[in-house]
This record gives structure tokens, sequence and C-alpha cells, in this order.
């Protein structure tokens, strides 16, 4: 069984069925990528998992551990974390206040300054003055303060530069590599694809495509007809 086991969700907007019986897994020490066109329900799955959005018929499994009808703040104590889009940090607060938000007061922020050093040196600064790409890693590490055993992350790339995005993406790739299982939904299809385990493509709510990230990284005809969604449903190996 997979660390996070997401079966059959299905959520509601406005009556309408945005995500529609969608399953998605997560492993400890992989990245499964989650790609898709604007609207194909990326952000409310990644709600419906947190427990932020409504959940109307499915399931959401947490090592084993039923977590559909828990509060968003259960799920977040039993490890699930959700880092969301357009989330922002505390601009008058310094970086290491920032960090010290989220983080255990025995290790300190050691962790994120190890995982971002350009953080470290700007520790006694405002958050509001850091780059858009600083502020990036300031969430991200924040987050990552907090121990979570499976780490959502909704479109951190927007706005910013594809050199820092790639950064971004390597710190990602490090982070389950020590051993966290990310659900990475990314607009920048072919970095994520680089650094991904498994790709998921949704396309209405539902999942057009499943498989290995290589497969699909090698065969960007085929994913633009996914986004557009004339590609027939299917899996890769
Ligand atoms: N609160 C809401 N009320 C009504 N409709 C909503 C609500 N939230 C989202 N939707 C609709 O649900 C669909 C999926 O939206 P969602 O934000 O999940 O897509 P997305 O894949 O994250 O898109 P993007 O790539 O633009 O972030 C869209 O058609 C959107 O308009
Ligand atoms: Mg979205």
């Amino acid at each position: 069984m997979s660390l996070l086991d997401v079966s059959g969700l299905v959520v509601n907007r406005a009556g309408v069925g945005v995500v529609r019986g969608t399953s998605v897994t997560a492993e400890a020490g992989q990245i499964s990528v989650l790609l898709g066109a604007n609207g194909a329900g990326k952000t409310t799955l990644l709600e419906g998992i947190a427990g932020i959005a409504p959940v109307a018929a499915g399931r959401v499994v947490l090592n084993g551990a039923d977590l559909t009808r828990a509060s968003p703040g259960d799920r977040a104590r039993a490890g699930l974390a959700l880092i969301e889009q357009g989330r922002t940090v505390f601009a008058r607060l310094t970086t290491e206040e920032n960090l010290r938000v989220s983080m255990d007061p025995e290790t300190g922020p050691e962790n994120a300054y190890a995982l971002f050093p350009e953080l470290r040196q700007r520790s006694g600064i405002a958050a509001g003055m850091l780059s858009g790409g600083e502020q990036q890693m300031l969430v991200i590490a924040r987050a990552l303060l907090a121990r979570p055993r499976v780490l959502m992350i909704d479109e951190m790339s927007a706005g910013l530069a594809p050199v820092i995005v790639s950064r971004l993406m390597k710190a990602v790739r490090r982070l389950a590599d020590e051993g966290m299982a990310v659900l990475l939904v990314e607009q920048f299809a072919s970095l994520a694809l680089a650094i991904g385990d498994r790709a998921y493509v949704l396309r209405r709510g539902g999942v057009v495509y499943e498989g290995g990230c290589d497969t699909l990284a090698r065969d960007p005809e085929r994913l633009h007809h996914l986004y557009l969604g004339d590609a027939p449903v299917g899996r890769g190996e």
C-alpha cells in the first residue's frame, strides 16, 4: 500500500463535479507529479485531500489510516501538508521569524538553511524584502520544518524565472530523496517530469494519463494532446 492512497475522490463545486472519481498515490521517497490544463481540477483535488474542500465520495488514506472525514488540522497532525497556490510569507517578520512559526524549537531552522543556504544569509531581513524566488524558498522551508510525511505543493513556480524554478525543483527532489512523499502540481511540465517519478495528467477532474514521468518526458507530443484532450486515455510504463 502507498503512503498516501487517494481513491475515487469526488469534489463538487457549486453542484458541479470538479474532481470526478480521481485516484492518485504518493510514496515515501518519491515525487508524484500532477499535470493538467488550467481548470482541470488540480487545486481542488489537493484541497480535497487536505480537507479544505468537502469530499462527496472516495477515500483519503495516509499510512493505512482513513482521513477522509478528518479535519484539516487532524490531517496536518497526521503528516499531510499542503502549500497552497499563491501562499506567501509574513512580509513584516524576518526570514527566521517566518521559519519559527513552524519549526521544532529543539532542532531550529537548520534543516531549512541546509536546503536553502540563501535563506541563512537573509535570516534577519524582513521577508517582504526577499526576491520572489527567495520568498518561495521560504514558503517551502517553512512547510518542511513541520516535518510532514506527505508534502503537497500547488504551483510553486508562478511568476518565477525558469532558472529559479529549476533550483526549487532540485530542492524538492532532495526532500523526496530524504524520504518525504511529494505530490507536486506544476505548470512547467518538462521541469517537473525531469525530477518526478510518477505522473498523472488530469482533465476535467479525471485522470487521463498515469505512468512514469520518464515515459511522458520522452513524448512531449503525447503530453500536448493529453492537455488538449484529444489523446486517448492511457497508461505509461
Ligand atoms: N469555489 C469554487 N466554486 C465554483 N467553481 C470552482 C470553485 N473552485 C474552483 N472552481 C472551478 O473548478 C474547476 C477546477 O478548478 P481548479 O482551481 O481546481 O483547477 P486547476 O487545475 O488548479 O487550474 P489552474 O491550473 O488554473 O490552477 C474550474 O473550472 C474552476 O472554475
Ligand atoms: Mg490550481
